[in-house]
């Protein structure tokens, strides 16, 4: 059964591409290589992907190309047919998103609609795609729920990733694709994204350059290890949404239907302070950094916590590495690949 990963060199997308890679599952990967962040980390992922598969012979091959280019997915499908799609190619970032919210239009909009309309005329058997834990916008029922009501997105991100899961739905309705939406809560860890806090705080504190912590230090998040992620999804492939038999059109859940759909969050259920996290970050790195407390940003949330009960009652025993290990994991790479 072949098994196409978008994203594939992109931080989550990679991870998933190496666990196949390592449980000799053959797969396709594509990604536009864009630039959004250090076009070399993407580049040496797919190396890395490259060694890992020279020790392993099962089918992977790489394609560059770009969800918006139709002809170039149409091709992809014509020739591997696959039957489980993953689709974690997207424009990420909430602030970039407003400066540059043509970007997410055009990959998290249009390339996700010509990736499900492909799925939809290949019959796939489970698509999964990423959601984010941003749809939860200014919802303060902590922790987030999937059944909590996600209307009202405070970033262009947000919304075209609520976007997503109101199409999937549309096409799990009429056609029975079966769609699963992962809410990933501020996933970090080796190969992480250079966008992101863990990363941008790490250069700054080994840099000796001030960091800015928004909303005057008051932010919480909800890290979730890379490695946790790629457990859950990796299961996830054998295991396509199906039919709530209890949905209920009077008292409608908003994480299943009478479709096969589903709505997963995966964090892990524990929100520490940024001031909290950077001083973990000091005593690993040991290097004491140089705060800048500053006010909040536009689009960002005060707040994220997942309530996990879904995906915990899905997945026995699921791994939840501890922030301290997970870092210890994130910083033993950076300085690796850094030679730092
Ligand atoms: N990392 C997180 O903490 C996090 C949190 C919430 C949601 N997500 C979502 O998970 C998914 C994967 O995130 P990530 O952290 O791996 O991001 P990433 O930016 O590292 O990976 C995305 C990859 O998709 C590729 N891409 C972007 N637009 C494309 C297009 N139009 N066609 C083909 N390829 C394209 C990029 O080149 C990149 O390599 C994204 O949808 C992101 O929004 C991630």
């Amino acid at each position: 059964m072949e098994i196409l990963v978008t994203g594939s060199a992109g931080f989550i997308g990679f991870h998933l591409a190496k666990r196949l890679i390592e449980e000799g599952i053959s797969f396709i990967g594509i990604d536009n290589l864009n630039n959004y962040y250090d076009n070399k980390l993407k580049k040496s992922r797919l190396s890395e992907l490259d060694n890992s598969h020279n020790k392993n012979k099962k089918h992977y091959e790489f394609h560059e190309g770009d969800l918006n280019d139709r002809n170039f997915l149409e091709g992809i499908f014509h020739k591997y047919n696959p039957e489980i799609v993953v689709n974690l190619a997207a424009q990420a970032g909430v602030r970039y998103s407003i400066e540059n919210p043509q970007t997410y239009i055009n990959s998290n909009l249009v390339g996700f609609h010509n990736l499900i309309e492909c799925c939809r005329n290949n019959s796939v058997k489970n698509f999964i795609y990423a959601s984010s834990s941003s749809v939860y916008g200014g919802n303060i029922n902590f922790p987030f729920s999937e059944d909590d009501s996600v209307n009202h997105p405070v970033s262009l991100y947000a919304a075209t990733k609520k976007s997503n899961e109101l199409i999937a739905h549309s096409y799990s309705h009429l056609f029975q694709i079966p769609t699963t939406g992962i809410r990933f809560f501020t996933v970090y860890g080796p190969w992480g994204r250079p966008d992101m806090a863990p990363f941008i705080f790490t250069k700054a504190i080994k840099n000796r350059n001030p960091i800015k912590v928004f909303n005057y230090g008051d932010i919480y998040r909800d890290f979730t290890y890379i490695d946790d992620v790629i457990d859950v999804l990796f299961k996830l492939l054998f295991l396509p949404a199906k039919r709530d038999l209890t949905f209920n059109k009077n008292e409608p859940k908003q994480s299943s239907s009478w479709a096969p759909y589903r709505i997963l969050n995966i964090g892990n259920n524990k929100s520490i302070s940024i001031l909290e996290f950077i001083s973990m970050l000091e005593k690993e790195i040991g290097i004491k950094a140089d705060i800048q407390l500053e006010p909040m940003q536009p689009g960002d949330v005060y707040k994220t916590c997942a309530d996990t009960r879904t995906v915990d009652n899905l997945i026995k025993n699921r791994c939840k590495t501890n922030l301290k290990e997970g870092l210890k994991q994130f910083i033993q790479w950076y300085n690796s690949y850094y030679r730092s």
